[in-house]
């Protein structure tokens, strides 16, 4: 049953530099369900970043409405929305924002930190997702003796490790080799729905954009077109199915209508209502 998670109303984002205004966003419409995988393409210059930074309420809009999880976004204040951003929303950022004097594992584990999670318990998680995105031998390497591609992997993993409701993704595999963007973005598509997990990505690959559950054409600040897509290995994976069960072996246990692997952590949705102060 689709549950919308991101509903999007009439939103403009007008820039002003010097006398020119900039309709960066120019009268946006849509919403997206829990669970789906969005991609968000269009020309450089065509507000792609724009719109998913005020998805994650990075930025604020001119007008219209963003509603997130039933909660409007728009309003809110500057506090409100570190609030917002380090409960419901993770983000995977081009250039990958570690801190270089850390270690793999302590950057992973410090938003979680922020949650007031015990470093024993934080670090375990690190370890566990940094192990996902293949990172296992440099968990304890600093950021700053890592290639680009495993800084970007650190920060896929730091951004999956909080265990978002919603991951907004900008550019996220950029400075990764084709073999590896097309293994960490299977990677991610798995763990966002094995975690029940709502993935919106802006890329310039059209490849990449192609895994998507649906594609948002972008273009002068306006939506153009909203494709829905199939997949050739999801139909593999269906076929692979077919053949168990014919074969007899399955008794038709597919994915995801039972509740053990729903990878909600007790300190998911309802952490810290008390700790509302800034570290
Ligand atoms: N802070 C800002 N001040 C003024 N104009 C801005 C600002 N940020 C973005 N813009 C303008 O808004 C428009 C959309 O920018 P945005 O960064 O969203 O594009 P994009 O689609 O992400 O492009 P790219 O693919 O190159 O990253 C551009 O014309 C840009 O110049
Ligand atoms: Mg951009």
């Amino acid at each position: 049953m689709a549950v919308p998670i991101i509903e999007v109303k009439n939103l403009y984002k007008i820039y002003k530099v010097g006398d020119t205004r900039v309709h960066a966003l120019d009268g946006v419409d849509f919403t997206i369900n829990k669970g789906e995988f969005c991609a968000i393409v269009g020309p450089s210059g065509s507000g792609k970043s724009t719109l998913l930074n005020m998805l994650a309420g990075l930025e604020k809009p001119t007008k219209g409405e963003i509603i997130i999880d039933k909660i409007h976004i728009e309003h809110m204040t500057e506090n409100q929305l570190v609030e917002f951003r380090r409960k419901r929303v993770g983000f995977i950022f081009q250039s990958y924002n570690l801190l270089k004097t850390l270690n793999a594992v302590e950057n992973v584990a410090l938003p979680l930190s922020f949650r007031g999670m015990a470093k024993k318990e934080r670090n375990a998680i690190a370890e566990k997702y940094l192990k996902l995105v293949g990172l296992e031998k440099q968990m304890y390497h600093m950021a700053n003796a890592m290639s680009g591609g495993q800084q970007q992997r650190v920060g896929i993993a730091r951004a999956l490790a909080v265990n978002p409701r919603i991951i907004f993704a900008d550019e996220p595999t950029g400075n990764l080799d084709s073999k590896t963007t097309m293994e960490i973005l299977k990677l991610m598509r798995r763990i966002v729905r094995e975690q029940q997990q709502t993935l919106i990505m802006v890329t310039h690959d059209n490849h990449l954009a192609s895994y998507a559950d649906r594609l948002f054409h972008i273009v002068d600040g306006k939506i153009f077109k909203i494709e829905e897509l199939h997949h050739e290995d999801d139909l593999e994976e269906k076929k692979e199915d077919e053949k168990v069960m014919e074969t007899g072996a399955d008794h038709g246990n597919g994915g995801n209508d039972g509740d053990s692997g729903s990878g909600e952590r007790a300190d998911g949705a309802d952490d810290g209502d008390g700790i509302t102060h800034e570290q």
